[in-house]
């Protein structure tokens, strides 16, 4: 088999392939270790980390609908001391990046939350969730104005040397504009997207499926939505696309990077498949290697760049 070179590099992280994991759908990777191999991930992105520890919101969590389901956990997670004193050191230990997804309820917040995990050298790159579609305070509300994603990112960008990587919303009308913002702001990448707002009603308590009522609309039905989302921003801006949304397998990675995305992320199919960022990751390579490929580069942006 001819040498496939896979690496990509997002903001000044180096990753030997262009697969993450989905915040929030993998842990923090220690809890998958009996299906994935977690040094032939090209990054690890932990579930969101706020300055205090935060429970979530009430049960029911997750609902299934058609072709996806609407998730709504508002953020649980031991904090950002917990994460870095417990939980970095061990995940480090793989060799493989980790890229740390925060969150927060004002910008000061995510600012602290950015200053405390640049001095932990276990991070890699810090994912900035602008997005969140669950939260009362904050999340997908700093998302949808370019004025305040953008004061979101320079409170980080000014607290950080690592890598930014903004997580942006698909609920905006025009994604150009607010990737401009962030990216204007001081974000090196752009993770796209987090899940789209939805709600679900049970017919027979009458009243929402969800305890908060509202969630993200997670799963492969969002891969059309957002083909669309990473086409139009990789074609306008210069900084690097994580596509995450609906990848179940290596077919719909391969479109996304066709698309113009650099890196890819598996969300809601490590629910249905622990294993699927190690087929991902394998069936890119084989992709690359039928096709006559040497560099993952080739194919990035090929089906409008050709
Ligand atoms: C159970 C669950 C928890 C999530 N937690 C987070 C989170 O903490 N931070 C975040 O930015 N996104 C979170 N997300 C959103 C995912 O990272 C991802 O953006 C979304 O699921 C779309 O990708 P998918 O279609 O591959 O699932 C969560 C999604 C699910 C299903």
């Amino acid at each position: 088999m001819r040498k496939i070179n896979t690496e990509v590099t997002i903001g000044r992280v180096t990753m030997k392939n262009p697969v993450t994991t989905g915040s929030g759908t993998f842990g923090s990777g220690l809890q998958m270790t009996d299906y994935v191999d977690l040094r032939r991930l090209g990054a690890i992105t932990i579930k969101g980390t706020t300055l205090t520890p935060r429970d979530g919101t009430v049960p029911p969590r997750v609902v299934e609908t058609r072709s996806a389901i609407i998730g709504s956990v508002g953020l649980e997670n031991p904090g950002v001391d917990t994460v870095v004193r417990e939980i970095l050191p061990q995940v480090a230990q793989y060799g493989t990046p980790v890229i740390v997804n925060i969150g927060g309820s004002t910008t000061a917040e995510y600012g602290e939350v950015a200053r405390r995990l640049d001095a932990c050298a276990e991070v890699a790159a810090i994912e900035v969730n602008i997005s969140c579609p669950n939260l009362k305070a904050g999340g997908l509300g700093f998302g949808t104005d370019p004025k305040t994603a953008g004061a979101v990112i320079a409170a980080v960008r000014k607290n950080t040397g690592k890598t930014v990587i903004a997580k942006l919303t698909p609920a905006v009308t025009d994604i150009v504009t607010m990737a401009k913002a962030v990216i204007d702001n001081g974000a090196e990448a752009l993770t796209m997207c987090n899940g789209y707002p939805a709600m679900a009603i049970d017919i027979h308590t009458r009243r929402p499926a969800l305890g908060n009522v509202q969630g993200g609309l997670c799963g492969p039905a969002l891969k059309p939505i957002f083909m669309r989302l990473v086409w139009q921003a990789a074609q306008a801006v210069d900084v690097p696309i994580i596509a995450l949304g609906g990848i179940l397998n290596a077919d719909d990675a391969i479109e996304y990077l066709l698309a113009g995305a650099t890196g890819v992320s598996v969300g809601t199919g490590n629910l249905l498949d622990p294993a699927t960022t190690m087929k991902v990751a394998g069936g890119i390579e084989q992709y690359l290697e039928e096709n006559g490929f040497s560099y993952i580069h080739e194919i990035i942006g090929l089906a409008w760049k050709a």
